[in-house]
């Protein structure tokens, strides 16, 4: 990101910030306070001269002073409270080309009497609180280059305001209150090059805005509030090399508009709300070298032949997008001069290998501070090329044996050919909250090897496979579930299922519509915990705002005691306390959800046999033990633990109606049990 601001800024900035020349003093009758001196200057153009210089900035002055030396060619009158320029007052500075009033008190233009300035090149009115710019605002200066109009108020701006300044290269409206821009404030501009008109809330560009700017060669558009660019919003930016979109509101890439542009060389696309990187987003950009793709908060994944025939793209950056958790192993299509991949700080589980063989260039690659998997997909990194950036803190987060280790320290060896289909955690969320009509993307993306496919069963358990689906609910080949305009009854948890020869992975989104959601009899869940000899650690899934929820047990042995509990509301977990050692227990969780049938979940549990030594009161006196059930009762009757219930994954047919057999691997241990759910009131 940094390599491409660079570029920009050198773009926009030329070679003004190069040398440091010794500042000479000015032999002439200096106005007091003021420094007169022969200081470097550098046109608009880049080219270097000497300027006599008179420096009177920072001094509170509320006008200009009076009989600044004739030959004066830079006035800088910056951080001072002038309000006004008396017609003419500065006319008799033949040789002025810079005049810098930029942090003063200008409100009206027309207090801004400059008169016929025609050898002014460059003026700053930066940071005054100019609001409104009449036709005609800027006459008599026929050879102005730049100006900077940027950290005003302005709000409109008349369709000839920029009249007469056909000489124009480089024009600042940055940081105003536009909320529209015209196309005919640039027909009297051709010559313009740069035009930055970034922090304006403007929302949407028209077609054909920029058309007479064929000369401009960058762009601006930061900082507005983007959200569509429509097919030919760029159309007649023919010299256009590069364009900042930089924190908008796009949710796709507006490819067609860049189609309009084909000298593109750099592109910030930066800070950007893109879901995902699409086919062909980015295709025959011939001259592209540098794309920027990061600070996207919801950027998922980039697709199957996201960027195709991109053949100077020399550096990739695609950082800190805390979603993107998978690269298609086909996203990237003759990428011949591709050096540099950064995939710094995202949420990649792994980069395939082909993803690497595809970009013959590659020199090296910034792949830390992603939760990489390091068992098998990212088998490739076993060569000395492409070169880790950063490479001490490249660490794998799988699997356990592995973690924190140095992904280049792993031995080859202790990768696998093939392995599972692991769907990252961050491309699905666990839940979603949908409106009546909305439109919905469900993201799943998995890595494996082989490559695996993705499918969706819906709450109703009907199975989605890709290129599947009736129309209005469809799945896309890399894993999306597009459900348009989502109706109440599509509310319930959508399942999907990422498979290869070696097995599966699944995860669940619970999808609620206009706040409901029904709680299906594979929602409620009942979890084994822990059990001990006298006592069973319940747990179970947060479920819909439940009105009550009841808990009871029961012993299969004759004698044993029927207990119950109520829970509390927002509680997940409870210990059942006071039991027999070494007896089968049975226990059922009912929950009455808000207008829905009660729900039951049942869960059967041994408790230990009461080992001598393995528990205080195995040990202990009659009186100890006493003690400790009095404590354990008091920690029952304050169930309130906030406690979560532990992670789980279902290897069954999710979604399916009726009863469903779910076997957890809830103990640490792998211990499994067997827990039944069913959807029918049932009793204990
Ligand atoms: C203005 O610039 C010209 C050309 O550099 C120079 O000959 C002339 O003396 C300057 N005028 C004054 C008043 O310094
Ligand atoms: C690197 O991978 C290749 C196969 O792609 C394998 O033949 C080679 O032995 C590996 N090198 C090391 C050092 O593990
Ligand atoms: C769902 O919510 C939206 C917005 O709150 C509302 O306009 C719509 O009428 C609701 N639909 C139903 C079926 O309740
Ligand atoms: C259950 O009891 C054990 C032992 O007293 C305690 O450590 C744990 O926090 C309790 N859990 C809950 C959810 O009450
Ligand atoms: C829980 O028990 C209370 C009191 O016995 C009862 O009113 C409530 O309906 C029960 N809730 C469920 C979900 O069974």
């Amino acid at each position: 990101m940094r390599g491409l601001q660079a570029q920009l800024l050198l773009l926009l900035w030329g070679a003004a910030a190069a040398s440091a020349m010794p500042t000479v003093p000015w032999r002439v009758a200096c106005p007091p306070r003021c420094l007169c001196q022969i200081r470097p200057w550098y046109t608009p153009r880049s080219s270097y001269r000497e300027a006599a210089t008179v420096d009177c900035n920072d001094l509170f002055i509320t006008s200009v002073p009076p009989e600044l030396p004739e030959g004066t060619q830079t006035l800088l009158l910056q951080s001072n409270n002038i309000a006004r320029l008396e017609q003419g007052e500065l006319g008799y500075l033949r040789n002025l080309s810079e005049l810098d009033l930029s942090q003063n008190s200008f409100s009206d233009v027309r207090d801004f009497g400059l008169g016929d300035v025609p050898q002014l090149l460059s003026l700053h009115l930066e940071e005054n609180q100019l609001s409104e710019l009449p036709d005609s605002s800027f006459p008599g200066l026929g050879n102005l280059q730049e100006l900077y109009l940027n950290h005003n108020r302005i709000r409109s701006i008349a369709p000839r305001a920029f009249a007469g300044l056909g000489g124009l290269l480089r024009l600042h409206l940055n940081s105003n209150l536009l909320r529209t821009l015209d196309s005919r404030w640039f027909q009297t501009l051709p010559s313009l090059e740069i035009l930055m008109v970034g922090g304006n809330k403007v929302d949407a560009i028209p077609d054909m805005n920029f058309r007479p700017l064929s000369n401009l060669r960058s762009l601006v558009l930061a900082g507005m509030q983007l959200r569509e660019i429509s097919d030919y919003a760029l159309e007649g930016l023919r010299s256009l090399e590069s364009l900042s979109f930089y924190d908008n509101k796009l949710a796709d890439v507006p490819k067609r508009a860049l189609q309009q542009v084909p000298g593109l060389k750099f592109l910030d696309l930066n800070k950007n709300p893109l879901r995902r990187v699409k086919q062909s987003d980015f295709t025959n950009m011939l001259h592209l070298k540098e794309l920027g793709l990061n600070n996207m908060d919801e950027l998922v994944s980039i697709d199957q032949f996201a960027l195709i025939n991109l053949p100077e793209l020399t550096k990739l950056d695609v950082t800190n997008n805390p979603k993107l958790s998978f690269i298609h192993p086909k996203a990237f299509r003759h990428l011949p001069r591709l050096e540099t991949l950064m995939l710094n700080n995202n949420a990649l589980s792994a980069l395939h290998r082909q993803t690497v063989e595809s970009l013959p260039n590659l020199r090296e690659i910034g792949i830390h501070g992603n939760p990489l998997r390091c068992d098998c997909v990212i088998r490739w990194v076993n060569g000395s090329r492409p070169r880790f950036i950063e490479p001490q803190s490249t660490l794998c987060a799988e699997p356990p044996e592995l973690r924190r280790r140095r992904v280049r320290d792993v031995p080859f060896r202790e990768m696998t050919e093939r392995c599972l289909p692991l769907i990252s955690a961050r491309s699905v969320p666990p839940s979603l909250d949908a409106e009546v009509g909305d439109d919905v993307e469900l993201h799943c993306r998995a890595l494996a090897e082989p490559e695996p496919e993705v499918y969706w069963v819906t709450p109703a358990g009907v199975k989605l496979l890709p290129f599947g689906g009736d129309g209005r609910l469809k799945v896309h080949s890399e894993g999306t579930l597009e459900i348009r305009g989502i109706q109440a009854g599509e509310a319930g948890l959508y399942t999907c299922v990422a498979h290869n020869l070696l097995g599966a992975d699944t995860r669940g989104v619970r999808v609620s519509v206009n706040r409901s959601f029904p709680l299906g009899p594979a929602e409620l869940e009942l979890l084994v915990v822990d059990v001990w000899p006298h006592r069973v650690l319940l747990a179970w899934r947060p479920g819909l705002n439940a009105v009550s929820s009841n808990l009871t047990w029961a012993g299969s042995a004759p004698g044993s005691r029927l207990g119950s509990a109520r829970i509390p509301a927002g509680t997940h977990s409870f210990n059942v306390t006071r039991l027999r050692p070494d007896t089968e227990y049975r226990a059922c969780l009912r929950v009455a959800p808000p207008a829905s049938p009660v729900r039951v979940a049942c869960v059967t549990a041994r408790t230990k046999e009461a080992t001598r030594g393995a528990l205080p009161w195995g040990q202990g006196t009659l009186v100890t033990a006493l003690l400790l059930c009095l404590l354990l009762l008091g920690v029952a009757a304050r169930a309130g633990s906030r406690r979560e219930s532990p992670g789980s994954r279902r290897e069954s047919s999710p979604g399916a109606a009726g009863a469903v057999r779910v076997v957890y691997p809830v103990q640490p241990r792998g211990h499994l049990l067997t827990v039944e759910v069913q959807a029918a009131p049932l009793e204990c």
